[in-house]
């Protein structure tokens, strides 16, 4: 494909949890602490490995959630140590298995190994081995294993685990985070990585790895961040961090802003739960600091000067519900800042040879900032000539660090694989994003741009009151939990909000569930509408200057007229909607873009309140995990 530039793009992957731990705490403890932060990025597997006192390496791994490995080590601990390493795993090569679970072992036993991502030439690599050492059993049906077996090898030879891995990695094709220990050489982990994500936490006579800060966040606040191809050694001292040929590296220390006690469920039913009723400060924090005498202030983007005076167009990436934090965003911006914004899935945008040049900005929005579909579209746009900005909300992410300059989100650890609070906190941002190019670009007076800022500083108040529905939404998400179908209507930033709200119910609950734009209505999905189809309308305020809220209500109309359960989400008191609507969950009055803040709220908690009523995992449906570093 000629223009075409070329990324490499890892093309099956594991997304997995990983941690590391070298110190004087209950080893185990400060590893199943971490692995429960980061369950969410799977949860088919789990295992750890410790290397005791004795220097004797102890491994338990088993199918199943976390909470099977826990109950198996209070039941039959391993001895304790300072030297350990633990996974979760969400298994696509391999089934998830008891045997597929990691670690893995190489050099008879001595060794254990743990991986994210895929080893692509691990047939190849295992044909090698097997040829070199035939005595080599393999005991799983993973790349990891082949990986654990290369190391250990290595490790006969050189005497050194560091040296062994920098080895090993240089044969390795694919993507992978990699950490291993060896019983020869307690109090040192060594990790190594490439398109997968790996921090450090740095303690005070104790250090920490893991896939994300989440892992150490209860133990530490300082935390360094490592680039693409770099293998770094802990010991409880000293953090060493060089590429793959050894040479000594700069890193980047940062302080996780996160607060430990924010990855914890508290008294929640489901960390989604809570996160639901974070979304008012999740939305506050983002703004803080932000807006200053009613102006954005955004000093972030300050490596984007020279870009934003002179962009024309700016393309927005993201996937899943990120995305639909675009799509709020194109409205947003292409009002404000008069400039042309498209919006695009990551994974749709890398494929089709978009025209790029120095005067697009492209914007990626992602929670975890390791979405790998999003990771390899900014990398591709980098390649092309782009300049790129993302939203994240995950400190130290990839997507971050691969981008230009970054807003970070502040809606603080979002546990629960269904996003709701980062979704806030994106729009947010990208509204910020929006004004402030209206600013750049002279499009909004500093008057207009000031009533904006006040009105989005308003909005978490407007939230709480519409978390107050909760009972009422849950009474009706029980009510309705044999429900096979549901769609979901909205115009311009309703839309997205409709959209959002089917994937809610699809993820979580697993219902079809459709979003339409309501003008498309009569172009064919209305012939879905019979007696007694539920359906969520998005209505805006009756006194919006968009003309959107009589097309509106025509469009609830011809649904009821065929027998559709209207349930309206609408401007309390809006009297035109009352006489149609089976239902209605009242949002307070606001201006246009505040909308969406508040109507995606009672979508949230009806997919919850259903998925819960139907017996379901509302924090880790089937089939899913929080980051997906899969193409
Ligand atoms: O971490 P990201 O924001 O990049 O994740 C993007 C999507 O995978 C994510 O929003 C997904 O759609 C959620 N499970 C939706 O609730």
């Amino acid at each position: 494909m000629a223009g075409v530039p070329s990324v490499a793009y890892p093309r099956i992957h594991l997304m997995c949890g990983i941690v590391g731990y070298v110190g004087d705490k209950s080893t185990i403890d400060v590893l199943l602490g971490g692995l429960r932060r980061l369950e969410y990025r799977g949860y088919d597997s789990a295992g750890v490995a410790v290397i005791d006192s004795e220097g004797h390496l102890s491994t338990r791994k088993h199918a199943g959630k976390l909470q099977v490995l826990v109950d198996d080590l209070a039941n039959t601990p391993i001895p304790q140590g300072a030297t350990g390493i633990g996974h979760t795993r969400w298994a696509t090569h391999g089934g998830p298995t008891d045997e597929n679970a990691h670690p893995h072992l190489g050099d008879d036993g001595k060794l254990a190994l743990i991986h994210n991502g895929i080893i692509e030439n691990f047939q190849e690599l295992k044909a090698t081995l097997l040829r070199d050492h035939p005595e080599t059993e393999f005991t799983s049906e993973t790349d990891t294993e082949v990986a654990a077996h290369m190391v250990g090898y290595a490790y006969r030879a050189t005497k050194n685990l560091t040296a062994a891995m920098r080895e090993v990695v240089s044969k390795l094709h694919g993507a992978f985070t990699l950490l291993a220990v060896h019983s020869d050489q307690p109090g040192v982990v060594v990790g190594a990585r490439r398109n997968s994500p790996l921090v450090i936490g740095l303690g005070d006579g104790e250090n920490f790895l893991g896939s994300d800060v989440a892992a150490f966040v209860e133990h530490t606040r300082r935390a360094l961040a490592i680039g693409q191809d770099q293998i770094v050694t802990i010991t409880p001292t000293e953090v060493v961090v060089t590429d793959f040929g050894g040479n000594t590296v700069p890193t980047e220390e940062f302080e996780v802003t996160w607060d430990a006690s924010a990855a914890e469920k508290g008294g929640w039913s489901s960390f989604m739960a809570k996160e639901i009723t974070e979304q008012p400060e999740a939305i506050a924090n983002t703004l803080l600091g932000r807006v200053v005498d009613g102006k954005v202030n955004l000093p972030e983007l300050a490596a984007l000067d020279e870009t934003l005076g002179k962009i024309d167009r700016l393309i927005i990436l993201g996937c899943g519900t990120a995305s639909y934090a675009g799509m709020v965003g194109k409205y947003a911006i292409e009002r404000w800042a008069r400039i042309p914004v498209e919006v695009d899935l990551s994974h749709e945008f890398r494929y089709r040879e978009p025209v790029l040049d120095d005067r697009t900005l492209v914007v990626s929005i992602s929670q975890s900032g390791e979405t790998m579909d999003t990771l390899m579209a900014v990398k591709y746009a980098t390649a092309a000539g782009a300049k790129t900005l993302s939203i994240c909300n995950t400190q130290g992410a990839t997507i971050a660090r691969e981008s230009d300059a970054v807003i970070y989100t502040h809606a603080g650890p979002e546990v629960a694989v269904a996003s709701t609070k980062a979704l806030v906190a994106q729009v947010t941002a990208i509204y910020l994003l929006g004004l402030h190019l209206a600013s750049i670009r002279g499009t909004l007076s500093a008057e207009e741009i000031r009533t904006q800022l006040e009105d989005l500083q308003e909005a978490p108040d407007k939230l709480r009151t519409v978390l107050e529905q909760h009972d009422e939404i849950r009474e009706l998400a029980h009510w309705m939990s044999d429900t096979r179908s549901v769609l979901f209507l909205g115009r311009h930033v309703g839309f997205p909000v409709a959209l959002e709200g089917a994937l809610k119910l699809k993820e979580l609950a697993y219902i079809h569930a459709e979003g339409f734009a309501a003008g498309e209505l009569k172009h064919g999905p209305i012939a879905l509408i019979e007696p007694g189809q539920p359906v969520f309308v998005v209505v805006p305020s009756p006194r919006g200057t968009d003309s959107m809220h009589p097309k509106i209500v025509s469009n609830i109309q011809e649904i009821r007229a065929r027998g559709a359960r209207v349930l309206a989400i609408a401007e309390v008191g809006d009297a035109a909607v009352l006489p149609f609507a089976d239902q209605v969950f009242a949002i307070p009055p606001s201006s246009t873009f505040i909308e969406p803040l508040l109507a995606f709220v009672p979508l949230q908690i009806f997919a919850m309140e259903l998925a819960a009523a139907k017996g379901l995992d509302v924090d880790q449906p089937r089939n899913l995990a929080k980051s997906v570093t899969v193409e």
